[in-house]
């Protein structure tokens, strides 16, 4: 299947994207209107790529038909904070024009009064290239009548949470708020931390949109194409197609546009052409927030529904790859670290048991720990998500729950035992990829978190 987001070459110019076809999108936008271009999202039926799947028109929609009273937002989730992913910022990159574009067409659906890219400052590549592409545009009138703004935050993990993502955007630190965005969007006058444990909010409040950069990307693909052109690759459930990142114990890694459905043997093994010589795959992560997936289970095809149909997840489609010289206790110690050190604080279940998860991890991996510890685990992941705000503490309980149940011998064979391997991982946070050499730049500053 034809790649239409990544493109053969990257776009670098405006004549080069109105070679493509670009503009197409929002001038067909324009031509139907706000509300059949909502509808024609609704029929495409593209889920988020953001993490969770959920249905674009659906959220569009919502924020739409809100009280005409309201302010209305469209924000723009540029904040790439998960490991072992890499491709909005693949995307900014390579094509920031389709992003802008999806932008503008949102922008119009939802009657946005402003629109916001919200991303960290350290990705100065990316805003370079968008604030370039951005200029470029506007001198055209391709970026339709809704200013867009771009604000950058701190590199916190909750920037890219999209409730931390509003406060930051409204100038707080990225602490996540109670409420979601399609009830309390941009600049109420509500206070931030209203409605933890309190009787549920339920008018809307300058509702905003927010949507992931890659979920944005295939919006001027749609109007140019039609929902039915996208329908037709991918699955019935799970539609087009989606950036996968594969790093980690493979030969190659990269990003690589796939058909929604791709089984994730068809990613490890072909795209990051498997682990090295002489090894095999133990485990691969599909972020920090999901449960890790055996070798026996690489044939699952990638899409939303069939990975959570084996207990697991497909969150942002990066997937981390760990061959048999790395030891699943060490694997799950340094990812539940890095939620703890991430977890806001602001419910204590959260910061208590991300942090009690990877105390006890670790305590297994450094040759401690008996059966009252795996109790501890077991309780703890009863407990972590208790009256969470976001979604961090449930991924942590995602990803320990899936330790235990898929590698649960492995884990209670190291009980009292010193790990039988000695390899020291850490959380990879990718920084830059080099296509051409089939190698990511990790933040060595991840690497640290040595064994106890
Ligand atoms: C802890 C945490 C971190 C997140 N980080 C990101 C991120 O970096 N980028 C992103 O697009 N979504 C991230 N999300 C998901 C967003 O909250 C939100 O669901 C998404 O931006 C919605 O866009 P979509 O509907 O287009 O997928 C994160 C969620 C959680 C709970
Ligand atoms: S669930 Fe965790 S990370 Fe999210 S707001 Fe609560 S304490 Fe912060």
């Amino acid at each position: 299947m034809a790649s239409y987001l990544l493109t053969d070459r990257p776009i670098e110019s405006i004549a080069d994207y109105l070679a493509a076809g670009g503009g197409e999108g929002l001038a067909r936008a324009r031509a139907i209107g706000p509300d059949a271009t909502i509808a024609t999202i609704e029929r495409s039926r593209l889920r988020g790529r953001g993490g969770a799947g959920f249905p674009t028109g659906v959220k569009w929609r919502g924020v739409a038909s809100a009280d005409p009273d309201q302010r209305r937002f469209l924000v723009c989730n540029a904040a790439e904070g998960e490991p072992g992913t890499f491709k909005d910022r693949a995307l900014m990159r390579w094509n920031p024009y389709q992003l802008l574009e999806g932008i503008a067409i949102a922008a119009f659906a939802i009657g946005a009064e402003e629109a916001y890219i919200g991303l960290k400052e350290r990705y100065a590549a990316e805003l370079s290239a968008l604030e370039r592409a951005a200029a470029e545009m506007q001198a055209q009138d391709l970026l339709g009548d809704v200013p867009i703004r771009v604000v950058t935050g701190p590199d916190d993990y909750l920037l890219g949470e999209e409730k931390g993502l509003l406060e930051a955007i409204e100038g707080r630190p990225p602490f996540p708020r109670w409420y979601p965005p399609y009830l309390v969007g941009l600049y109420t006058d509500m206070p931030a931390g209203v409605g933890a444990g309190s009787a549920g909010w339920s008018e809307q409040a300058n509702p905003a949109v927010v949507n992931n950069v890659e979920t944005l990307s295939n919006v001027p693909h749609i109007l140019a194409h039609g929902p039915e052109w996208f329908t037709e690759q991918g699955t019935p459930d799970s539609p087009g197609n989606m950036l996968f990142t594969v790093c980690g114990d493979v030969v190659h890694e990269g990003v690589a546009e796939l058909p929604m459905g791709t089984p994730l043997a068809v990613l490890v093994h072909g795209v990051g052409e498997g682990p090295p010589e002489g090894r095999r795959v133990k485990a691969v992560f599909p972020g920090v927030s999901n449960a890790p997936i055996p070798d026996s289970l690489l044939d699952t095809p990638m899409d939303f529904d069939s990975m959570r149909a084996i207990g697991s997840g497909l969150g942002s489609g990066g997937m981390i790859v760990y061959d048999d010289s790395a030891c699943i206790v060490a694997a799950a110690a340094v990812l539940s670290r890095f939620l703890a050190v991430e977890s806001c604080g602001q419910c204590p279940p959260c910061k208590l048991g991300t942090d009690a998860l990877a105390e006890r991890f670790f305590l297994i991996d450094s040759g401690g720990g008996d059966r009252f510890t795996l109790d501890e685990v077991t309780a703890w992941i009863e407990r972590v998500t208790d009256a969470n705000r976001c979604g961090l503490g449930a991924g942590q309980r995602a990803l320990a729950a899936g330790v235990l149940r898929l590698f649960g011998e492995e884990v209670i064979d190291h009980l009292g035992r010193r790990c039988p391997s000695d390899r020291v991982l850490g959380v990879p946070k990718i920084v830059d990829w080099d296509p051409d050499t089939g190698t990511f730049a990790y933040d060595e500053g991840y690497f640290a978190w040595r064994r106890a």
